[in-house]
Parts: structure tokens; sequence; C-alpha cells
């Protein structure tokens, strides 16, 4: 075969070095616009994983690069005048320079023919190719020039960065941060070399431009940074190898993909040949350098395309079997070798690229998040834990000692909670608000029951409440308990718009208290457009055939478009009533001995019908700016805020995203939480959507905690995570890195309400207390445990 590699990057190389490889016969040159060993950039960083796979195909270029590879275990922060160091985390580093050489090196030897200085203007150079392969990195001309077929989504991110180099020698992956007057820089930080670390210098937009590093030339640039960065520098001068790049040496990071990875011959111009075009490397995709993956996925690309060249020649049909061991592929077999490539590749590209997304977001939202609110010892674990792919387990696993010693730190915080002095998994720490202290940080969240009579609530519900307040979580929250008999979602849900509800609630927290040390919480609402609806079993959010009742909300509306029943906009008058509903049931829960109370603001119920653009269509003092949808409910939180009393707490649940567009977005939440905060709120449960059937929520674990670490963060209130929180790694690593102060969950209490009691036993985590009755179960749960452990099961 006649094989044409457009640039000889590091995916472009390995593909041709083992093309080449597997059959000597085939024709194969790679085609490089820079001279011989000149290259841009310092040192990459790689997996043992990627060097295993490289092995298996070529021990020689394997053991070469193993040879020339700086190892480190050790994460160090820089940050606030602190070091902070955790080990465990298994990094290699190679100059790409020196990756490349070896890679050229061995190209030739093999017999590659490597043509430097020409620079590929189009595809019709090589009209004789039988596969031509675009590996010419992240602006691929291949790529744009045939982009209606490779269909590429490039996303601009709004950080800068430029990637320099120092000869002063970091021993560990560092990661610095140095405030200026305009704002935090942060440094990546490795060494690659017995020479050389690459330093990574990345900065906001905003503080790029506010240092007026857009009129600088690249000297001029690095003179900058290193004025920046240098008490870090002990002396040492930053280095650039990119003077010959145009315009500015601050990069935006391009996040490519492709829906299509390669085309057939015929799609490509008239001139350029039959040969399939295929993509590879930074040219069909790139993963940030805060995962420092790019290498590996270029590596991993080429090693996957020959795997697959590999296995059409011993496939036997192929027509390349009968060729006695000769690579030649028949043409026709070439698509679908192609195909299974993409359809490989594909899949785990975007899992890392996912996991980068997340690590790329956390160093460009740090400055404005994190940097001001964290200490260094939590600031760390945030960074450690930035790609949400590493949890507290897993921190545990790389550096026992040090995430013992982040325990500690952090069970001993002061904030109000009781010092505590040794390692305690953060989930297992108390919190204070006002003057209630729960025990750990586990909340059952409120959830509908649907199995009231008339609005009051009876056995079951003392059943259901009390089996979870026995379950270890520390805060029991009621259902949405409905203001009015109209402000029902259902004829089951419980309400406290009369003295005999009150009693019946009374019975249950009384019970709460009596046989347990859990608290519990009432969440009160008002359904709005949503009311008047099926049981949740017989048709949720369907409208009742008969015995509704009228419905109301911010403005006119149907929930279900066509279905639901038509609400009507609310008057002063209805406002009046409502709010007037909403202080009458607080009396009576706070004369019921709650020790907690939420106002339901979420979920498109009443309150939030206000909030969101999408239910709000007002043209009074209510409507339109977020400022005015947010009157209401917050008339309403400052009237039951008076009436609830003092000492004990009150939260919020808000629905963080409407998930449509249009819709409320995270940045709108935090102004949500600040105004509920300047209004005396002490905490927000951080929820989302239900508000518009044309939402297209996002699932995944933990999905919703990024609203509750944003807000907690960037609006400075305590909030409730919630949403897919299914384990004590989750709870613990959310706690952890201060993304929320407590977790709400939901479904797991559904199928065993001793969630938290369970939890604590798989974790290894003994200081729980379990109800009296109970206690002959808990050595036997936690022997079942440690035995699963000690034969790897859990
Ligand atoms: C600041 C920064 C830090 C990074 N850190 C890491 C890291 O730590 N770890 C990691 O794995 N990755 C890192 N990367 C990413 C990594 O450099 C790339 O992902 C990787 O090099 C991709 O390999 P490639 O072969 O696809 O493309 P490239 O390495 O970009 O190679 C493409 C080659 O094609 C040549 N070329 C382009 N156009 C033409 C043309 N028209 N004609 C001829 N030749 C052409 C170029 O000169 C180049 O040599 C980093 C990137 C940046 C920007
Ligand atoms: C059966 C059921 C009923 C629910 N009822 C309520 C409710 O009354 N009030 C509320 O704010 N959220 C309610 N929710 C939402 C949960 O509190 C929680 O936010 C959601 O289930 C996500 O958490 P999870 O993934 O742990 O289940 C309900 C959820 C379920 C499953």
């Amino acid at each position: 075969m006649r094989i044409v590699c457009i640039g000889g990057g590091p995916a472009g190389l390995t593909f041709a070095l083992l093309m080449k490889k597997l059959d000597p016969g085939h024709d194969i040159t790679v085609v490089e616009r820079n001279h011989p060993y000149d290259t841009f950039g310092w040192g990459v960083v790689f997996s043992d994983a990627t060097m295993a796979h490289l092995r298996r195909w070529d021990e020689e270029t394997a053991g070469a690069i193993e040879a020339a590879f700086a190892h480190w275990d050790d994460i160090v922060l820089e940050f606030k005048g602190r070091s902070i160091r955790s080990g465990g985390h298994g990094f290699v580093g190679i100059g790409r320079k020196r990756l490349l050489n070896i890679l050229q090196a061995r190209c030739e030897s093999l017999g590659v023919k490597l043509e430097f200085d020409r620079e590929v203007r189009s595809d019709t150079e090589f009209p004789g190719a039988d596969l031509v392969v675009a590996s010419d990195g992240i602006n691929s001309v291949l790529r744009q020039k045939y982009a209606q077929a490779f269909k590429p989504d490039i996303v601009q991110r709004p950080n800068r960065f430029i990637w320099l180099g120092t000869k002063k020698l970091y021993d560990a992956f560092t990661f610095v941060f140095e405030r200026t007057e305009h704002g935090w820089f942060q440094a990546h930080v490795y060494k690659f070399d017995a020479q050389t670390s690459t330093f990574i210098v990345e900065c906001p937009e905003h503080v790029w431009l506010a240092h007026g590093l857009d009129k600088l030339d690249v000297d001029d640039s690095v003179a900058f940074c290193e004025r920046v960065f240098a008490r870090h520098l002990d002396g040492a001068r930053l280095m650039t190898n990119a003077r010959h790049l145009r315009g500015s040496a601050w990069l935006n990071f391009q996040r490519i993909k492709c829906a299509q990875w390669w085309i057939p011959g015929d799609r490509r111009e008239a001139g350029a040949g039959h040969a399939p075009l295929v993509l590879m490397g930074d040219a069909v995709h790139t993963a940030h350098f805060a995962i420092g993956s790019g290498t590996k996925l270029a590596l991993e690309d080429a090693i996957e395309l020959a795997n697959q060249f590999r296995q059409e020649m011993s496939t036997p049909g192929s027509g390349a079997a009968e060729r006695s061991g000769r690579g030649d592929i028949p043409a026709s077999a070439l698509p679908a070798l192609l195909d299974r490539y993409q359809a490989l590749r594909a899949v785990e590209v975007l899992r890392l690229q996912n996991a980068a997304w997340n690590a790329m977001e956390w160093f460009e939202v740090c400055g404005a998040r994190y940097c001001d609110p964290l200490e260094p010892e939590q600031f760390m674990y945030s960074l450690l834990t930035r790609s949400q792919r590493i949890s507290h387990e897993n921190l545990r696993l790389r550096d026992a000692g040090w995430l013992e010693g982040y325990e500690r730190w952090f069970a001993q915080r002061g904030r109000g909670e009781l010092r505590v002095q040794e390692a305690v998994p953060p989930m297992f720490t108390p919190f204070t608000v006002r003057s209630i202290t729960l025990k750990n940080r586990v909340v059952v969240s409120p959830m509908a029951q649907y199995s009231a009579v008339d609005g009051t609530v009876g056995d079951y519900h003392l059943v259901h409440l009390g089996a979870r307040a026995m379950g270890g979580a520390a805060l029991v929250m009621a259902e949405m308990t409905c203001t009015s008999a109209d402000g029902r979602i259902t004829k089951g849900c419980p309400g406290l718009y009369t003295d005999a509800q009150g009693d019946a609630w009374a019975r249950i927290v009384d019970w709460v208290h009596t046989h347990t040390d859990a608290h519990i919480g009432m969440q009160l609402g008002h359904a709005g457009a949503k009311g008047a609806t099926h049981l949740g079993w017989e048709g949720i959010d369907q409208p009742l055939d008969s015995g509704g009742w009228p419905l109301m909300s911010a403005s006119a509306q149907q929930y279900l478009p066509g279905v639901s029943d038509w609400s009507r906009a609310m008057t002063r008058a209805d406002m009046d009533r409502v709010l007037h509903d909403f202080v009458a049931c607080t009396r009576r829960a706070a004369a019921a001995g709650f020790d907690w109370l939420e106002l339901h603001c979420a979920h498109g119920y009443l309150l939030s019908s206000f909030i969101s653009p999408l239910t709000n269509h007002r043209e009074d003092a209510y409507g339109g700016t977020l400022a005015n949808r947010l009157r209401y409910p917050l008339e309403v939180f400052a009237a039951v805020r008076a009436a609830w009393p003092a000492q004990l707490p009150m939260s919020v649940r808000i629905s963080s995203h409407d998930w449509v567009e249009g819709g409320i977005t995270p940045a709108d939440a935090v102004q949500i939480a600040r105004a509920f905060k300047e209004a005396g709120a002490d905490l927000i449960d951080c929820s989302s959507g239900q508000v518009s059937k044309q939402e297209q929520p996002i699932y995944g674990r933990m999905f919703q905690t990024p609203f509750a670490d944003r807000i907690r963060n960037e609006a400075g209130i305590a909030t409730i995570a919630v949403g897919a929180i299914s384990e004590a790694d989750h709870v613990n690593s959310i706690i952890a890195a201060g993304r929320a102060d407590l977790c709400a969950v939901a479904r797991p209490h559904l199928a065993n309400p001793a969630w938290t009691l369970t939890e604590a036993a798989r974790i290894g985590y003994r200081n729980v207390n379990w109800p009296p009755p109970y206690r002959a179960a808990k050595p036997q749960l936690e022997a079942i445990f440690q035995r699963q452990h000690a034969q790897g099961q859990s």
C-alpha cells in the first residue's frame, strides 16, 4: 500500500512506523512542514497504559521512550503561601522533541520516508496514494477542507495559555497559583527531562486583557510571566520555543470533535485520487492539557488504526491473508476497517474528553469560584478531584496518609461544628446551622408519597418517616406539604392548612424526636399550575378526570401543553391569600415541633413559576427581570422567615437549571441564591428542572452537584447537593471538596431506609449510632462488608 501521513507529529509518525513494521512492503511517507528535529512545545505527559499498548506493538519504540521518561508520583500545590504535597499520582513525562526524535529515528530505521520542510496545501498533491492520513494537528487543513463531511464541532474556550519551559527542575507535577491586581494566574509545571520543566501559564481572558497581554510580543509575555511567578522560579528564566508562531503566543484551547473520522475517495476533490482520507490525533479531537492526554490519544489512534489493518490481514477470506503475509488490503475492505477504527476510538475519546472538560472548566472558573473562598487544604482537594473521575476513595488508594490528614483537618475545622480530633469521613462530620447541629451530612430528600387523606398524614407517614429517621441520616425532610387544599399536587398530598393536620404532623415529629437522634424538616409548597393531578403511580402530571380544582400560577399556562388543566394568572388578592397561607402553615410547622423549614421554589410549582422566565410572562412588577420575578417568592420567604422561629434554619429549594434555552441557567441560579441569602436563607437546596416539558437534562452521577458547587462558592451560601448521589464515596467527595455542605439522597432511601447506616458499614466507619433495638445488626453488617472488601467484592 502507498500511505501518506500529512503531519509528522506523534500520530502520523507512530502510525507510519507501525504500518511499516506490519509490512515492510508498504510505501509510507510522512510529510512534515517543520525542519527535522524542530518543533514547538516542551514536555508532554502520558500514562503507563498507553506505553503498555505501544509495547505490545513495537517493543523498540516503547523501550526508547521509556528510557527517556521522567517519572514522578507527587502533585504539589503552591497556593496562598502554602506548599501542599500528595503522592501516588503516577505520571510519566517526556520532551515533545525527544519523543518526536525517537519516533522519527524509528521511522527511518524501518524505511519510512520522512519529508521535512514541506507544507502540504492540498490533498491533490498525493493522487497515487492508497490511504491518506491527515495527522496535521489541531488546525488540520484537510479537516477544514472537507468540513462538510467531517462535521467538526469546535468550541473555543475562554482562558488564555502559553506553553513555556524552564531550567528549574520540579520534582512533582506542580500547580502554582498567583494573584495579580487583575486576577489569578495559574501555572501547570512538570519536569520532563534531566534539565527542563514544562511551565504552562494560564489565566482568564479578562485578566489577560487587563494586563495588556494582547499587546505584548512573545518575549515581553515571557518576561511578564517571570515576574508573576518570580518567587517560584528561584531566579530561573522562563523560555519559549514558539517565536516562529504568527500572532500571539497566548492560545485559547479549542475543543474539537468530529462526527465523521474518514471519508471515501469519491467524496474528495477531483484529482485527489481514490484513496480514503482518515483523520487522526488532534486533527479529529482535542483534549485539554488539564488532564494531559492529547499525545496519549494521538498515539492510541495510531495504534488502533494499525491494529485494524493487522486484524484485516489475519482474517481468512479478507483478501489480504492470501497474499502470503503481505499487508496489501483490497480497497474494498477499507471502508469497513475505517468504520471500525472510528467506532472504537470515538467512544474512548469521548470518555476522555468528558473528563478533560470538567478539569478544564475547573481551571477556567477557579479564580472566580475557588481561589478566594477555599483554604489551601480544601483547594488542594478540589484540584485533585477536578475531573470528577477521582473520588475520595481513589485518593485514599493514591495517598492514604495525605487523605487521613485532610480528613482530620476537615473534621477539626471551626464553623461551629463540634470539634473532632480523629480522621472522620467528611460525610460523618457534624454541621451546625443556627441552633441545630446535624450529626452528619446526609439528608433524606423530600419525596411525595401521595398517601395522605384529605391533606392529613397518618400511620403510613409515621412508619415511612420514622423508619428513615432510624436509618442514620441526620435530617429527614417531609415531602412537599401544601399550604391549601387547592395548592396540592394530588389528592394524596399532605397539607398544613388545618390545625388537625398540624396535630397529625406533631405526632410524627414527636416520634422521631423521642426514638431517634435525627432531625426532621418540613417542606412547604404550593403546586400552582402542576396541581389537581393523579397520584404519582396513576399517571404523574396527568390532570384529574373529575374532582379537580381551579389552578393558578404566575401566568396562565398548561404544564403539559394540550393535556394539563389551564391555570390562571394570580391576582394581587390571590398572592396575598397564598402568602397568608404560607405563614399560617409555617406557624403550624413550628407548633408541631419541626426542626427545619424548606420553602419549595423549584420544579415548576407556584413559587418556581414566578422565578422562571419560561412560566412567568407577567407585565407587572412581578414579571420581566429576574429581580422582578423573584419579588413574590422573596415576599413569601420574608413573611415565612419572620413567622419561623429565629433559632431554626430555613433552606430554599430551587431549580438551578431549567435545561431549556431561554430558561433559568446556573448563572441565574447564583443570583437567585444571593437574593434568598440576603433575605435570610441559610441554605440553598440545589435541584433542577421539572419547570418545562421541553427540558433536556444531562443525567449522570451527581449531575446536579455542579450547581450546588457554583452557588456555594460564588454566592457564598451553604448548599445542599441532590441528584444521583448514591454512595458514601459520592457524599465524601462532595463534602470534602466544598462542593456542598449537605447531600440530599432521595431514591436510595426508598430502597433502603437505613442507607446511611449501610454506607457507614460499607466504608468501614464504625462510629455511628444505631437505634438501640437494632444494634445487634451493626457488627454483623460490618463483618459482611469487611469480608467482601477482603475478597475484593465491594
Ligand atoms: C500547551 C499544551 C500542552 C500540552 N500538554 C500535553 C501533555 O502534557 N500531554 C499530552 O499528551 N499532550 C499535550 N498536549 C497536546 C499534544 O501536544 C497534542 O495533543 C499532540 O501533539 C497531538 O498529536 P498529533 O500528532 O495529532 O498533532 P501534532 O503534534 O500537532 O502534530 C501535527 C504535525 O503536523 C504538522 N503539520 C500541520 N499542518 C501541516 C501541513 N499542512 N503540512 C505539513 N505538516 C503539517 C505540524 O507541524 C505538526 O508537526 C499539549 C498541547 C498544548 C497546546
Ligand atoms: C417519589 C419521589 C417523590 C419526590 N417528591 C418530592 C417532593 O415532594 N419535593 C421535592 O422537592 N422533591 C421531590 N422529589 C425529588 C427528590 O427530592 C430528589 O430531588 C430527586 O429524586 C433526585 O434525587 P435522587 O437521585 O437521590 O433520587 C421526589 C422524588 C421522588 C423519587
